[in-house]
């Protein structure tokens, strides 16, 4: 046996036993005739202490460690002598007087110091990500990961789901982002796709009868990579029979509510609130508005529509002029910030900041072209008073907008310190609409996927005008992001071919890419709905972290490569011979 104890687990209570512990040598310090030796492992760090009644083969064996060894102790734990006592640490009360110690292995140098929250640059810690690994933040990230996972099988265990596997290799369908695909060396010239989700996988299985599926699925999206989001990702996917809009929404909010109390210590407020998408983008300028400030954005196109100042008025015709009041921080804000906030809000396509701020006096960039009048009502609608400051977009379209000012408002509130991170604001987006102009491919696309159910009384729209037809779709966010989204599914072969057709998917193509779940539809579907976590996301936002990959332990960097083995990578030329490929670009020559 290799240990009595975990080294983070010895206390006070250990004192005057006999323990082993191994481990690695967090940092050797030698006080000429005292050496002790810090030594790490999954649980935690205890101090061995080697001083003149040691054994001189031992007290030779502690000199020559060095940091990362890998070393056997045992000893006698003993009391800390008074002053050495640390208090912040688990096991600082104690220390274990060595009467035997082994080298299990010896370590080179590492490239960077195994410390919490040391400053090394990412692509080395990613490069020596079983070192980085060793660090225990990210070990606490991964550990709470794992225990995060059995906590929702066993919620969903509980209220009767049952675990159920899908396939890796899937067949290839269009929709959604672009697929990573695996030739098949069986059927040469042909491919699987790798799931960019067990969408409808899970719906079959509720045409199978199994009522309520649950899986930690793995995920792969071929898309541009965006800090939130990796090319292969985690969901925690779920499906329910007989099952609406609300019974979704309930067992989801009450495993929330389970994870966020256990594992941030928060008491969730049950129901968590609901806001129509409509009124989020009108609001927030966003579909996953962070609720933990106010800053709303009001439209002030009544205001200005008829105004002499082109620039609104003009707008106003085929879109809107909004604005945001930073109440009460109108001296937060000097010329050379608000030229950085207009650069800001160009990269959202933006043309131009408009503000007004009252602080001493009243200064704008735009009031000048304005009516009395027109001022008059901006001020009333926008409750702008002194000490408030007053940013303006207008846009010909107001998707420019409410992204421009939805990204102010988080950016603004963000300087000001105001996104707070012990609030946790949690809101249900509903009622999304179904589809979404796609100007590149000049066709409607589905906003969620094309197996959400329309509202049934939208249904009659489906042809006529698609735009208007909104979803029984909804999203769950909290404090700004997207932790997971779902929809009452289609379960009406009728039904999927109107969408289908919406989309510019012909019966013909329809029939070929989803012919078997408009098949399966013939031989009865319950009316079922689901949704899915994303589990990286969720992990993250219960350890108060930005970054997902801090979550994962072997995420892929912004150019979807993985730092530490060099994938993706070249392959010998007979592996290509036998799955019929011939590659005709490769990135040196690009
Ligand atoms: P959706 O595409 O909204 O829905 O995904 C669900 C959740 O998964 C997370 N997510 C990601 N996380 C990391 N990297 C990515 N590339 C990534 N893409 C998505 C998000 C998101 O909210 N089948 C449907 C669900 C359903 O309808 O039941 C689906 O996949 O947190
Ligand atoms: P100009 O007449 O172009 O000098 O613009 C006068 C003010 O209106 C400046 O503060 C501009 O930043 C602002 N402005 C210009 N275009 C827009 C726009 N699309 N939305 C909001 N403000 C704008």
């Amino acid at each position: 046996m290799y240990r009595t104890h975990y080294c983070g687990k010895i206390t006070s209570d250990e004192i005057g036993k006999e323990v082993s512990v191994c481990g690695w040598v967090q940092k050797q310090r030698d006080l000429g005739s005292l050496i002790f030796i810090d030594l790490r492992d999954v649980s935690g760090i205890v101090q061995l202490a080697f001083d003149e009644a040691t054994e001189k083969s031992v007290f030779e064996t502690a000199f020559a460690a060095r940091s990362e060894y890998v070393m056997r102790a045992s000893g006698t734990v003993r009391p800390r002598a008074e002053g050495a006592v640390n208090k912040n640490m688990a096991t600082g009360e104690i220390e274990i007087a060595v009467t035997s110690l082994e080298l299990l292995s010896s370590s080179a140098t590492p490239p960077f110091e195994i410390v919490e929250n040391s400053d090394v640059k990412p692509e080395l810690r990613l490069k020596y990500r079983y070192l980085d690994l060793r660090r225990p933040d990210l070990r606490n990230n991964i550990i709470t990961r794992s225990k995060i996972a059995k906590e929702t099988r066993d919620f969903f265990s509980e209220n009767g789901f049952y675990e159920i596997e899908t396939p890796v290799l899937v067949k290839a369908t269009p929709e959604g982002a672009r697929d990573y695909l695996v030739p098949s060396r069986v059927h040469p010239g042909s491919f699987y796709a790798l799931p960019q989700s067990p969408q409808l996988y899970k719906q079959l299985l509720m045409l199978s009868g199994f009522d309520r599926y649950m899986q930690i699925a793995k995920c792969f999206r071929d898309e541009d990579l965006r800090a939130d989001r990796q090319p292969e990702f985690t969901q925690i996917d779920l499906e329910m029979s007989f099952a609406d809009v609300d019974d979704v929404i309930d067992v989801n909010e009450r495993f929330l509510k389970r994870i966020f109390e256990k594992f941030v210590g928060i008491e969730v407020q049950l129901p968590i609130k609901r806001l129509a998408y409509k009124e989020a983008m009108e609001r927030f300028g966003s579909d996953k508005p962070d609720l933990r400030y106010g800053f709303e954005i009001k439209d002030i196109s009544e205001a200005v529509k008829g105004s002499e100042f082109s620039v609104f008025a003009s707008a106003c015709e085929t879109g809107s002029v909004r604005a945001i009041n930073i109440k009460g921080y109108g001296d937060k804000f000097t010329r050379k910030d608000i030229d950085k906030l207009t650069q800001f809000i160009k990269s959202y396509g933006a043309k131009g900041l408009a503000w007004c701020k009252h602080t001493t006096e009243l200064t704008s960039s735009f009031l000048k072209f304005l009516s009395e009048e027109e001022k008059n009502n901006i001020f009333s609608i926008c409750d702008f008073a002194e000490g408030d400051i007053l940013f303006v977009v207008a846009d010909a379209k107001n998707k420019v907008v409410f992204d421009s000012l939805g990204a102010l408002r988080c950016h603004v509130a963000a300087q000001l310190g105001l996104a707070d991170k012990n609030k946790y604001e949690f809101v249900w987006i509903t009622d999304f609409p179904m589809f979404e102009y796609d100007e590149e491919e000049d066709r409607y696309v589905a906003m969620h996927h094309p197996f959400t159910a329309p509202k049934d009384e939208d249904l009659q729209y489906l042809e006529s005008d698609p735009a208007r037809v909104c979803a029984k779709a909804y999203d769950i966010v909290l404090n700004g992001w997207e932790m997971g989204g779902g929809s009452v599914r289609i379960h009406r072969r009728d039904v999927q071919e109107r969408v289908f057709a919406a989309i510019g998917l012909s019966p013909e193509e329809a029939q070929e890419k989803f012919g078997f779940l408009l098949d399966a539809f013939k031989y009865g579907a319950p009316p079922h709905a689901g949704l899915a976590f994303g589990l990286d996301r969720l992990v993250s936002l219960v350890l108060g972290l930005d970054a997902i990959r801090d979550v994962i332990a072997f995420p892929k960097v912004q150019n979807a490569s993985e730092l530490m083995t060099g994938c993706p990578s070249r392959v010998p030329d007979q592996s290509l011979a036998d799955l019929s490929i011939a590659v005709t670009k490769t990135e040196t020559e690009e």
